[in-house]
């Protein structure tokens, strides 16, 4: 094999590996989202109420996504709409309580948790 070959064949290589990381970058960008927290109770809380204000973040880019369908849930209650990116709940029991904001319209659903003791 000479260097004229053996460079083409690199050369096919490298194009190829192109390919694959620029698909994997534009399959990413439809795909990753993360959950911010800008507001949560104590993680050892004395209050019986808290309020949750959180972001949506396009993890690529860092934008906020406005178009992005949110769900909360409280405990092993039922999801409720969150699309104001906030929650606010009363009357909470003593003890471990968990907080899930799940983002729809995505290939996945991407949920966060906080986790805080009432006491
Ligand atoms: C909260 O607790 C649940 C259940 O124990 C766990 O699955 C989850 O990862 C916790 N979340 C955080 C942010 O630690």
């Amino acid at each position: 094999m000479g260097w004229r070959r053996k460079g083409q064949w690199l050369s096919l290589v490298l194009s190829s590996m192109v390919v694959a990381v620029v698909m994997e970058a534009s399959a990413g960008s439809e795909s990753e989202v993360v959950v911010r927290f800008v507001k949560a109770p104590h993680p050892l809380s004395a209050l019986d109420s808290a309020t949750f204000e959180f972001e949506v973040l396009e993890e690529r880019n860092g934008v906020l996504c406005s178009d992005c369908t949110i769900r909360c849930k409280l405990d092993g209650n039922k999801f409720s709409d969150c699309d104001s990116r906030q929650a606010s709940y009363r009357s909470l029991s003593e003890g471990d309580h968990m907080f899930e904001a799940c983002v729809d319209g995505y290939r996945e659903i991407h949920c966060a948790s906080y986790n805080w003791t009432v006491g």
